[in-house]
């Protein structure tokens, strides 16, 4: 699949089909292509702790949601995703690239990065995943971890205290699902995102073309079918 496909066809999976794994040669090639996101320094400060056991996966779900309270229709369906993949990232790996002559011996202070590179590497590395799932025909999603299990999925899965839980990337085979509200917002158009030159001035290029993403007018990207019936074009 072209990466111009790739990236316009992807889109949060939040239901995937139970009877259907991820084989275990597609995770590594996924995992590894992971691993080639960029990063600051090369420091490559993150960690995947992949849950592709179904008690793992439970540990997960019991160390993140309420014993009591009915799985929502959110939990309902990512309960079917077959791997969860925990996305750490690793402060003190950036603290020492960059304590080093040639990134200017910067003192170990987090308070002196304005960005914490560690948290932005994790998040390339998570899109990376979710761009190789689309390619090996998969769905994913990242989703956060409530603040408040943050510490009870580092008991469960023994996640070192230095740390950060950024997030977590399910795969599996998509299910049809639901829309999620948060599109109604719709894509913020590409004149407002992106300035010409100085803020405010809006870009005003060309018409872009190529593989259309299948919730937008346009229809399907070339070669794919159109999703499920309940999510129509926005
Ligand atoms: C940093 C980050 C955190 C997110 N957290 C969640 C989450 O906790 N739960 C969820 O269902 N989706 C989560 N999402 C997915 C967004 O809701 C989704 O990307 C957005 O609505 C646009 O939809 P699309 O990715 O399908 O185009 C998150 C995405 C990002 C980038």
């Amino acid at each position: 699949m072209e990466l111009l496909d790739a990236a316009r066809s992807r889109r949060m999976v939040r239901t995937y089909d139970p009877a259907r794994g991820v084989p275990h040669d597609t995770l590594t090639r996924i995992l590894d292509l992971a691993t080639r996101a960029p990063s600051a320094g090369f420091a490559q400060g993150r960690d995947f702790v992949v849950l592709a056991d179904p008690g793992d996966r439970e540990r997960f779900w019991a160390a993140t949601t309420d014993p009591g309270a009915a799985p929502d229709r959110w939990l309902t369906g990512m309960r079917t995703a077959p791997v969860l993949v925990l996305c750490l990232s690793d402060p003190s790996r950036y603290l020492d690239r960059y304590a080093e002559p040639d990134k200017g011996r910067r003192p170990r202070d987090e308070s002196l990065w304005p960005v914490p590179y560690w948290d932005v590497d994790t998040g390339m590395a998570a899109m990376t995943m979710l761009l190789a799932a689309v390619d090996a025909g998969l769905g994913s999603c990242f989703f956060g971890v409530p603040p408040e299990r943050h510490a009870a999925v580092r008991t469960a899965f023994g996640v070192p205290e230095d740390r950060r839980i950024v997030g977590v990337v399910s795969l599996g085979h998509p299910a049809p699902d639901r829309r999620s509200p948060s599109l109604r917002r719709g894509r913020r158009p590409l004149a407002e995102v992106a300035h010409d030159g100085r803020f405010g001035v809006p870009w005003t290029g060309g018409t872009v073309t190529g593989g259309a993403d299948p919730r937008e007018p346009g229809g399907a990207a070339p070669g794919r079918a159109p999703r499920s019936a309940d999510r129509p074009p926005c």
